[in-house]
């Protein structure tokens, strides 16, 4: 769950770097190092955020450098765990992402031989070991070692005595940007767009070298080719283009990503392992698990269709699924636990399907069939716009399934969230920004919704706060009612409209200030609530999207009233590549 950038050609390969981790940030960020070949190997490694130390690495000199932005595993976040680490010679630098989870006996045994440690991490024992098989040549001691490392890497190696990086992959992204006399190697495409959408996204197992002139692959030791994908993502959008920060300007890219990404899919596109199944299993984790609930919901009621969900990290413990669908939702498309569970699934013989939103992503690899949605990247943590296109790939599949019921509805759903996201949410934001914990109800599809409300608001504003089925706040949450916990229903003019009325009547009467979203005119419900928010009056499945969009934006001013690093919060990384 770090990043790492490297850079090989006729520039000053610091600068770049530098920029490459900024963009990097959402993958960890509690410490940086960069190393280039200057005078020798030169470093500069730090605690703390690159975005706010970049000037102590600007004076790293040369054209071949590494850089890497750190998510703490092994060993506290100091100047000395911080990568690049490098061997008892100093011949050696090397960024790591991923867990090494054989170091502990690799690191006896090189202490042993007489390697001195100076770090508690997992990645200083690859620096030993590489010192240990290099001779002459670079690639070879990185093929020798690589054998020997158990658990996830994604690795960038130099030396001062050879013109090139080494980069290696298992089970943790790397890409390698195709510039014009120069190579750039990432965890991912954001830091290199600026020069190039030409890119080779590298397998597992594979081990490349670049030089400025050349890119070599080998898949252990056997030379390969590896095909050359254009990236369309546009630069613009991994720049904040005037929002304060990337969670706003994501939430306000999502009547765009809704549109395109429903357009991922019609009857020709649609999978043949989607057309066929009669039931379907869903592993997902965090806010995809949620966009997972409210599909099972939508794709039972419409289609008929019995949907099993698991956290991916669950999934092993219960037995497999028997030849039905698996569907993997990560947006990253590199989540550690939904990965391992897509290859259980396989194991089991089940066709699988990802939907994804990074091209070139672990994820895509492992499934039989990839659905990529259109959401272009995300960089703020908390996912917005990627869960909303998530929305819109699901949603299709369900109009798809049913005979499209649903496709005007989901033609002009973007209009809808662009209205919501003008709205005015100031009261509402001052009754959650004093709360100790908040409450978020909903019955139906809408309990996913309240779900994912909570998730946002916990994540992003460090309030405490949880979504419940609505019925089942009376079973032992009712104890922690009071004045200082708010509770946020939603309530819509459908079957559950009377009873969530009762709820809403019961929490009120136990003291709890009642935020509710309901259907713009509905007047019983804006006169019993303290805080009344209307949605327009739409199509169930915009419901559902409105309530989100209003559930983002009030996580997102609570959180910037609080004076939170919105786009960062702490303890936390975009992408969970450990289990
Ligand atoms: C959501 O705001 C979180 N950042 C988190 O729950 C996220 O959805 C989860 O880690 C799953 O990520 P994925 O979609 O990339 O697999």
């Amino acid at each position: 769950m770090c990043g790492i950038v490297g850079y090989i050609g006729r520039k000053t390969a610091a600068p770049i770097i530098i920029k490459g981790l900024k963009k990097l940030e959402y993958r960890g960020y509690d410490s940086f190092g960069i190393a280039t070949i200057g005078s020798g190997i030169e470093i500069c490694k730090h605690a703390g955020r690159i975005s706010e130390n970049a000037r102590s690495a600007l004076h790293l000199n040369g054209t071949i450098g590494i850089g890497h932005t750190r998510w703490a595993t092994h060993g506290v976040p100091n100047d000395i765990n911080a990568h690049p680490h490098t061997d008892c010679k100093n011949r050696i630098a090397i960024v790591h992402n991923g867990i090494i989870e054989n170091y502990a006996i690799l690191k006896r045994q090189l202490i042993a031989r007489g390697h001195r440690f100076l770090s508690e991490t997992d990645t200083e024992v690859i620096a030993h070991l590489i010192e240990e098989n290099y001779k002459d040549n670079l690639l070879s001691a990185v093929q020798n070692i690589v054998p020997k490392l158990q658990g996830s890497f994604a690795l960038l190696v130099i030396s001062p005595e050879e013109e090139r990086i080494i980069a290696a992959r298992n089970a943790s992204p790397l890409v390698i940007g195709i510039g014009d006399g120069e190579y750039f190697a990432a965890s991912d495409m954001t830091p290199v767009l600026e020069y190039t959408e030409r890119a080779v996204f590298l397998e597992d197992g594979d081990i490349a070298s670049l030089s400025p002139a050349n890119l070599e692959i080998y898949h252990g030791e056997k030379r390969v080719e590896r095909s050359v994908e254009l990236v369309d993502w546009s630069v613009e959008d991994t720049r904040k283009g005037g929002f304060a920060h990337y969670m706003l300007k994501e939430i306000y890219e999502q009547p765009q990503a809704f549109y395109d990404s429903t357009r991922t899919l019609d009857q020709e596109t649609l999978p043949a392992s989607v057309k066929k199944t009669s039931s379907v299993a869903i592993v997902a984790c965090g806010s995809s698990f949620h966009a997972g609930l409210i599909f099972k919901y939508l794709l039972e009621e419409t289609c008929g269709i019995p949907a099993r969900i698991e956290y991916a990290s669950e999934f092993k413990y219960f037995p497999p699924p028997v030849s039905c669908l698996v569907i993997g939702i990560t947006q990253s498309g590199e989540t550690a636990d939904t990965l391992t569970a897509l290859k259980q699934a396989k194991s089991h013989n089940c066709p699988t399907i990802a939907i994804t939103n990074v091209p070139g992503s672990s994820v895509s690899r492992i499934a039989d069939t990839t659905i990529f949605m259109r959401a272009g990247p995300e960089i703020s943590v908390a996912a917005t716009k990627s869960f909303i296109a998530q929305l819109a790939v699901l949603m299709q599949l369900v109009n798809l399934r049913s005979g499209e019921q649903f496709t005007k509805v989901l033609l002009h759903a973007h209009r809808a969230i662009e209205e919501v996201l003008l709205m005015d949410l100031s009261d509402a934001v001052s009754a959650c920004k004093q709360a100790q914990s908040i409450f978020y109800v909903g019955r139906g599809p809408f309990y996913p919704v309240s779900l994912e409300g909570a998730l946002k608001m916990k994540e992003i504003s460090y309030i405490h706060a949880e979504g419940y089925a609505a019925g089942e706040l009376k079973h032992g949450p009712f104890a922690l009612l009071s004045k200082d916990t708010p509770v946020i229903a939603i309530c819509m003019p459908d079957e559950t409209y009377g009873v969530m009325i009762s709820n809403i009547k019961e929490m009120k009467a136990r003291g709890a200030p009642v935020i509710a979203l309901g259907i713009e005119g509905d007047s019983e419900l804006a006169d019993i609530v303290d805080i009344f928010i209307p949605l327009p009056k739409t199509h169930k499945f915009v419901q559902i999207l409105t309530s989100l969009v209003v559930f983002q934006l009030l996580a997102y001013h609570t959180a910037v009233a609080l004076q939170r690093d919105v786009d960062k919060p702490r303890n936390l990384a975009k992408s969970v590549t450990v289990e």
